[in-house]
């Protein structure tokens, strides 16, 4: 298939348009797009991947006055999908001012098209963040680091993301809201439907939106492997059933946020119809730098763009909403985080506070694909692709062809699962973008990995542990906010093992899955090659499977907690139940970083609950409900 051609080959036949999108997909044609993904393709291509900020911003005259670019009622950093979500309700009543800087751009025609999401993480809609070097995952993978793409986009990394909508289960919401009241199940219930506008196959009633500005779809790709995947769930007496439910654990068709085929991002949600508002102004292109604070309350954020330096106050408060990896940069560069760290790097310390020291997320062990004997399945050309595309439908309106789930936990009724199976399915040159740039695996394990497929038609299903242990962190590598921080994900690091073990008893249950009586009509086979590095280990035994999965575990981008919530006494907290920061007045977090642990879920659809429920929370207090 022709979308999926590494680099080089595309320049052969590469011209030069100059493009103009119009975000106005129906009125489009083939050729527009044809030509939109040679011209991007050729920009993924000489893509250098940034290793700091310096490439976007700098900072020409560090003792350069500010200019003062005026005064707001609230400052919000960040435009991902809470900031987006700020940026609208606190301007709704028209009674409020309000700034809003974002780094990123905005969105295109490009980006719409969600078959296109794995090339953007080789642009500039990613910030390029990589994990350190790790010892217990990511081996197999250049230099031994993890690639962890965030979105720098107005949208955040809704611009980029796979929008694969997964609430996360009652039990989170009431484990979360016991400690934190407001945050239970029942209380945050009505702002997922207040997001949401969804239109499924079928859902259970009560717990979805259809008015919200968030549209949600069954996904639109519907090859026939999805029913096999389906019926082989039902060999093994398990539920279909709507996820985001009554009850979590079971199978179904992805459901994602998608309208009509193409992303639904926070920027087309929330900024949008908010865009024109005159009590709203959003800056792109913007580096916030350091938040002001003088006498523990926060008055104003310091900026950069175009080598200039700019401040702006805001009387009522700074929100902070630059997401798991940016929140605690900016609060540590402002001098809020663990005193060691901010001493030791000669800033001058605000508030001692554990900033950064609790980043959690999922694992995935991407490496389980099955060769078949389909052959019905067409590889079509890219012009016909985008043709389906146009028309709702067909490969292009998902990411790397996810298009069915199971969730599974011990108990399957009614429990919380540990684990999801995300089914996809594809011919293996399409998959090889997937691997090769957006996860950057070796050549070597992706050749061990694929080769024995050439040609086949496979699937796989990509275990996502959802309640892991192990934690990394986030750090500040220097006190210039153009460095980027120090990711260190640090999967399978916890004691015992626990997390490694829990993944060697799903790739056996994925096995057996291969074993039932539906995946066997197609002669399902596991046809990979040993990992170069597990050689030593008896193919497929457990000591050879903890080996591959330490070569080739990820962190699959659904971080969380760098700003944890929790009550006053939890050490571990960084703002209180209100997303007010400790000790700080006039300031707040909203977004993934405050989400206290991992959830079951894909992470948008909580924080979009965070960001409306933060909005809520602000305009009580300042009286504009
Ligand atoms: C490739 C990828 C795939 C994913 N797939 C899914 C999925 O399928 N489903 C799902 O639910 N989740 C998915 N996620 C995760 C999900 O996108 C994030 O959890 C979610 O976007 C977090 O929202 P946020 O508001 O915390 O941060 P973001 O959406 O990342 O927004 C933060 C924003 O702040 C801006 N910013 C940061 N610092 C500054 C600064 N100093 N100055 C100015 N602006 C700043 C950034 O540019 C960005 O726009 C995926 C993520 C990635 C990267
Ligand atoms: C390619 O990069 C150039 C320069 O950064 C930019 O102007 C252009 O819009 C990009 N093209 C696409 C299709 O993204
Ligand atoms: C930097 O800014 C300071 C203060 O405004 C000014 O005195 C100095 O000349 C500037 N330096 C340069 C190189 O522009
Ligand atoms: C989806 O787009 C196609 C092509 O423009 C159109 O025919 C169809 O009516 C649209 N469906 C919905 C639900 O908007
Ligand atoms: C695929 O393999 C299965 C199992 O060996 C066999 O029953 C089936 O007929 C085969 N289908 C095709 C199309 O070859
Ligand atoms: C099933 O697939 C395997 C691996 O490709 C192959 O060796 C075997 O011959 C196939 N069996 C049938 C019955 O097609």
């Amino acid at each position: 298939m022709r979308i999926m051609i590494v680099k080089n080959k595309i320049l052969c036949f590469l011209t030069l348009f100059i493009l103009i999108p119009t975000n106005n997909v129906s009125g489009q044609s083939v050729e527009y797009y044809e030509e939109l993904l040679e011209a991007f393709l050729a920009n993924v291509s000489q893509w250098e991947q940034p290793t700091d900020s310096r490439r976007f911003f700098s900072l020409c005259n560090e003792t350069a006055k500010p200019i003062d670019h005026g005064q707001y009622d609230f400052i919000i950093v960040g435009a991902g999908v809470a900031g987006s979500v700020l940026a609208n309700r606190l301007t709704e009543s028209g009674k409020c001012k309000v700034l809003v800087l974002e780094a990123g751009q905005y969105e295109n025609d490009f980006t719409d098209v969600p078959g296109f999401a794995t090339y953007l993480v080789n642009s500039d809609f990613n910030w390029g963040y990589k994990t350190i070097p790790q010892k217990t995952s990511c081996l197999g993978m250049k230099n031994q680091q993890c690639n962890y793409p965030r979105g720098k986009a107005v949208g955040g990394s809704s611009v980029i993301n796979f929008m694969i909508y997964v609430r996360g289960n009652k039990e989170d919401f009431e484990r979360w809201g016991h400690r934190n009241p407001g945050w239970d199940y029942k209380s945050v219930l009505p702002y997922f439907r207040k997001t949401e506008n969804s239109i499924l196959d079928f859902e259970d009633p009560g717990y979805h939106g259809h008015g919200g500005p968030v549209s949600v779809e069954t996904a639109r790709y519907r090859p026939s492997i999805t029913k096999i995947f389906l019926e082989s769930a039902q060999q093994r007496g398990r539920e279909i059933l709507d996820y985001n439910g009554r009850d979590q654990s079971g199978y179904s068709r992805f459901q994602i946020m998608t309208k009509n085929g193409t992303r639904c991002s926070a920027s087309k949600a929330y900024i949008q119809p908010a865009k024109n508002r005159p009590n709203l102004e959003i800056l792109d292109h913007i580096l916030g730098t350091k938040i002001l604070i003088r006498d523990k309350k926060a008055y104003g954020v310091e900026f950069t763009r175009n080598c200039r330096k700019y401040r702006a106050t805001a009387s009522k408060e700074v929100i902070v909403s630059g997401g798991v990896v940016n929140s605690p940069q900016i609060l540590m560069l402002s001098g809020i985080g663990p005193r060691d760290q901010l001493e030791r790097l000669g800033i001058p310390v605000v508030e001692d506070l554990p900033v950064g020291e609790d980043f959690h997320d999922h694992v995935i062990f991407p490496a389980l694909l099955f060769s078949t004997n389909i052959t019905n399945e067409p590889e079509l050309s890219t012009g016909e692709y985008i043709s389906q595309y146009l028309n709702g439908h067909g490969l292009l309106t998902v990411v790397i062809s996810l298009t069915a789930v199971g969730f599974e936990s011990p108990k399957m009724i009614l429990s919380n699962p540990r684990s999801e199976y995300a089914f996809l399915s594809a011919y293996t040159d399409q998959a090889a973008p997937f691997y090769l740039n957006f996860m950057q695996v070796t050549q070597q394990n992706y050749d061990a990995i694929t080769q024995p497929l050439a040609g086949k038609y496979f699937w796989s299903i990509i275990p996502v542990l959802l309640h892991p242990r192990s934690t990394g962190t986030i750090k500040l590598k220097t006190r210039d906010p153009l460095d980027y921080p120090l990711l260190d994900s640090n999967l399978y690091s916890a004691r015992y093992g626990d997390d490694m073990k829990e993944m060697l008893k799903i790739i056996k249950d994925i096995f057996d899955i291969s074993r039932t009586p539906a995946f066997r009509s197609i002669n399902s086979t596991y046809v990979s090659e040993p990992l170069p590095a597990c050689t030593d280990y008896k193919f497929l035994s457990d000591d050879y499977w903890m080996c591959a999965l330490k070569q080739l575990s990820y962190p699959v981008l659904h971080g969380v907690s760098t700003c944890k919530m929790g009550p006053k006494d939890d050490r571990t907290a960084v703002v209180d139940n209100k997303l007010k920061v400790y000790g700080i007045k006039g300031l707040r977090v909203a977004d993934a970083s405050v989400i206290p642990f991992p959830l079951s879920c894909h992470p948008t659809p909580a924080v979009y609950m965070v960001g409306e429920k933060a909005s809520d929370l602000i305009r009580q207090e300042h009286g504009d409900l």
